[in-house]
């Protein structure tokens, strides 16, 4: 066991933080050079090779396999600079589930990473949001500056316009695409070169009044004074640096850079480090807050994530430690039953292994092999005050299908495997008022595919999925219900917990209800 000191200091080192981004943004990229510094892989391309299925030392499940996700990447830990840091994953593209939005609320931070030639798109728009929700900072890199992109201006103006965020250039760049000289850091008040000759120091001190040395061939050249003007025009016209801001998620600092060329990406971690937050409070439900360096040990589950190996059928509970300080072997109580565990069964996750853990703190996450005991949102802690974390929200599901066991005579193992998997948090279930089907809801493709393949092989289920596509789920007060506002356009459902919702065939047939029914308040959450 640490001494509070010994704990202070650990916990003080920590930096927790999400990348979010729209598929092929750059996060993958990024997310490498940043181990790179961490000395953590040696060879760009590792994670890629992984991402892409190239890897052969795997023990992904099949399906993931099939879609070369790679689970092993889902936290990583590296030391840089005297920080411990944890990157978690949130995965992209059909992967998005509501796992990558839960992941959101075990980080201290987040990096939004954007592609300059893209600015700013729908995935990167819905992660930012949960992000905001809970305040935490977020710093931006705009990426891929080597290549053509738009006018950096307009990208600071779609930062604050669509995401409603106030932003602040710490650097600008020089050009872009082949034309890129470099950029101009104001942070640390330099430029660093795109592409320094041979030996030359990629970094150039700038005078007071942020001028390059006369005898610099960049001093004469028609885009620095460009650059000047445009910095002149964003430090008269723009928002002020602001810590306390940043602190809030009301202002993001704002970098430009190429992860591809490793240009600004050191930078970047660098200056993020300075002001990304070490580990904070935690509310709990009954709105008390557990600090960090409390000696008891708290922590809760944000993601559970099944048979990471086929052969053993495991599933591991992420737990991300709020407090205080884990061992392997101690005991804690689930909050939900009042139960004792032993925690002895435990891995960390570093970029291409898995190992086990003997000690985390507070802001690290641990994976806790599970034979069932975990569900998402579970809070466990040592000490004699019960600890419940706040509930983890709720993410309205946008995808349906409607499901039913292939062979009628198994119906027992067929509920048996939605109650647990429903409950786990894999995904939502609904039941349709008039006819008693199963509907399942979701935000990623993926989680119906996990659904299908876990009840396959842990329940020895086979079940038959038919697709309802895009709907909007709406729930309805009980009290104004009545059945016959059920119509064509619509499905009447309850959900677990026995409220009614709507799901609708789309927005059209929404706003046709709205206008049929105006004193019917429609809820996007209960
Ligand atoms: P993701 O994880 O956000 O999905 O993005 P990822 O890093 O995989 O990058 C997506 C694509 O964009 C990759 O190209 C990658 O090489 C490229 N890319 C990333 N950062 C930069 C950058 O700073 N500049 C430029 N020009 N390209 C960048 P790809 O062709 O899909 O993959 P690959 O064949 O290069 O591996």
């Amino acid at each position: 066991m640490k001494t509070p000191e010994q704990l202070k200091t650990a916990v003080d080192k920590r930096r927790t933080f999400a990348i979010i981004s729209h598929p092929d943004a750059g996060k993958t990229t990024i997310t490498e050079q940043m181990l790179l510094f961490g000395g953590v892989v040696r060879e760009a391309g590792t994670v890629k090779a992984k991402k892409s299925g190239n890897f052969a030392k795997s023990d992904w499940m099949e399906i993931e396999k099939k879609r070369g996700i790679s689970v092993t990447s889902s936290v990583m830990q590296f030391d840089y600079q005297g920080k411990r840091i944890n990157i978690l994953d949130t995965p992209g593209h059909e992967d998005f589930s509501e796992d990558t939005y839960r992941t959101l609320m075990a980080v201290d931070s987040a990096v939004m990473v954007i592609d300059g030639a893209k600015g700013i798109e729908p995935q990167t728009k819905k992660l930012f949001q949960i992000c905001k929700m809970r305040g935490i900072p977020i710093f931006t890199f705009i990426n891929k500056f080597d290549r053509d992109a738009r006018d950096p201006l307009d990208l600071m103006a779609e930062l604050e316009d669509v995401l409603g965020i106030q932003s602040y250039a710490m650097n600008w760049p020089i050009g872009m695409g082949r034309g890129l000289k470099g950029i101009y850091d104001r942070f640390h008040h330099r430029v660093a070169l795109a592409h320094p000759e041979d030996g030359e120091d990629p970094y150039i001190p700038l005078d007071e009044d942020g001028e390059i040395p006369a005898d610099n061939p960049l001093h004469e050249d028609s885009i620095w004074q460009d650059t000047l003007d445009e910095i002149e025009l964003i430090s008269e016209a723009g928002n002020t640096f602001d810590e306390d801001k940043i602190a809030t998620g009301d202002l993001t600092p704002v970098f430009f850079g190429s992860a591809l060329t490793n240009f600004g990406v050191q930078t970047f971690l660098e200056t993020y480090l300075n002001y990304a937050p070490k580990p904070s409070a935690h509310k709990t439900e009954d709105e008390q807050t557990v600090e960090p360096l409390s000696p008891e040990f708290s922590g809760f589950v944000f993601k559970i994530q099944a048979n990471m190996n086929p052969n053993h059928r495991d599933r591991i509970a992420f737990v991300r430690i709020c407090s205080g300080e884990f061992d392997r072997g101690m005991d804690v109580t689930l909050q939900r039953t009042g139960k004792s565990l032993r925690l002895s069964n435990s891995t960390q996750f570093m970029a291409d292994t898995r190992e086990t853990v003997e000690t985390a703190v507070a802001g690290d996450i641990i994976g806790l092999y599970d034979t069932g005991n975990f569900q998402i949102g579970d809070s466990i802690y040592t000490g004699k005050q019960d600890i419940k974390f706040e509930k983890l929200p709720q993410f309205t599901p946008e995808l349906f299908v409607r499901v039913n066991a292939k062979n009628v005579m198994k119906q027992k193992s067929f509920h048996k495997g939605i109650d647990q998997l429903v409950q786990e948090g894999a995904v939502q279930l609904y039941t349709s008022y008039s006819t008693g089907d199963y509907i399942l809801g979701a935000v990623g493709q993926l989680q119906f595919e996990v659904f299908q393949f876990r009840m396959q092989n842990e329940y020895n289920s086979e079940v038959v999925m038919e697709t309802m596509g895009h709907k909007v789920a709406r729930w309805i007060n009980p009290d104004q219900l009545d059945e016959h506002m059920s119509s064509s356009r619509n499905i009447l459902v309850k959900d677990r917990q026995g409220a009614p919702l709507f799901l609708f065939e789309n927005q059209f047939a929404e706003n046709w209800f709205k206008s049929k029914y105006p004193d019917v308040e429609l809820m996007s959450k209960l």
